[in-house]
């Protein structure tokens, strides 16, 4: 899917439980934001077919199934979700896993793949307790390039780790980052934040907002306001 405005660069995620409240949500927050991100708490609480629905009905979807699986069923995921029309997949940034989602996709597919390199819930401490010894900051960086070499067109990152990941990367990997805020909004449990407007002007090409716009008693006017961001740091990338 190409970003071509403002809009398509902004996914609101849909973190509710069940079809009825999910589809409350997306009548209030309307077509102001290009993607509709579907997680795990939607996607398991009857809301998977809704990847399907929606696709077809034209909207921009991005599956946020976190795939990490043996190659076979890595791949024959990818494709059952492939299959659906959604428009973006995550798949942890395990090499084995990208490859085999990679494959399974064949030359340039109309689901972009977006590699998670490091959970931003995940601190150092965390990583040594799971039995890693590289810190987050270096296993993102690794991570990065073996998404890269893997073939995968996206990664999800922090907003503050952009710069350095476009340097890493290259011009071409789609640069994906939750934990957005308003600068005079409510952190609530993401803990380094960003605003709309730096994340894009420090080269994030797709902004994943959840709360500060669902939990807003105007989604619709919150998804304008971040999508007025997007377009004020694109004119600052220049
Ligand atoms: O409400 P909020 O804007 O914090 O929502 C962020 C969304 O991005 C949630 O759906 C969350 O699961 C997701 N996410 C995240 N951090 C990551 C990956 C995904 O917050 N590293």
């Amino acid at each position: 899917m190409a970003l071509r405005t403002p809009k398509d660069r902004l996914a609101v995620a849909i973190d509710v439980t069940g079809r009825d409240a999910a589809l409350r949500l997306l009548e209030a927050v309307g077509d102001e934001a290009g993607i509709i991100k579907i997680g795990h708490r939607l996607a398991y609480s009857g809301g998977f077919s809704l990847i399907e629905e929606l696709a077809q009905s034209g909207r921009h979807v991005f599956a946020d199934l976190k795939l990490l699986d043996i190659d076979q069923t890595v791949a024959e995921g990818a494709r059952s979700v492939a299959a659906t029309g959604a428009a973006y997949l995550t798949v942890h940034a395990y090499p084995k896993a990208m490859r085999a989602a990679v494959d399974a996709l064949g030359p340039d597919p109309a689901l972009k793949l977006l590699g998670v390199t490091v959970l931003t819930s995940m601190d150092d401490a965390d990583l040594a307790d799971a039995g890693y010894s590289d810190t987050a900051e270096t296993l993102v960086m690794k991570r990065a390039r073996q998404a890269k070499a893997a073939g995968m067109p996206g990664l999800i990152c922090s907003a503050r780790e952009a710069a350095a990941l476009r340097t890493a990367v290259g011009p071409d990997m789609l640069l994906v980052t939750p934990g957005i805020r308003f600068a005079d909004g409510d952190i609530g449990d993401q803990k380094r934040v960003v605003t709309p407007q730096k994340a894009i002007a420090d080269g994030a090409d797709i902004l994943v907002m959840g709360r500060p716009i669902t939990a807003n008693a105007d989604p619709k006017a919150a998804a304008r306001r971040a999508v007025d961001e997007i377009e004020a740091g694109l004119a600052k990338r220049g």
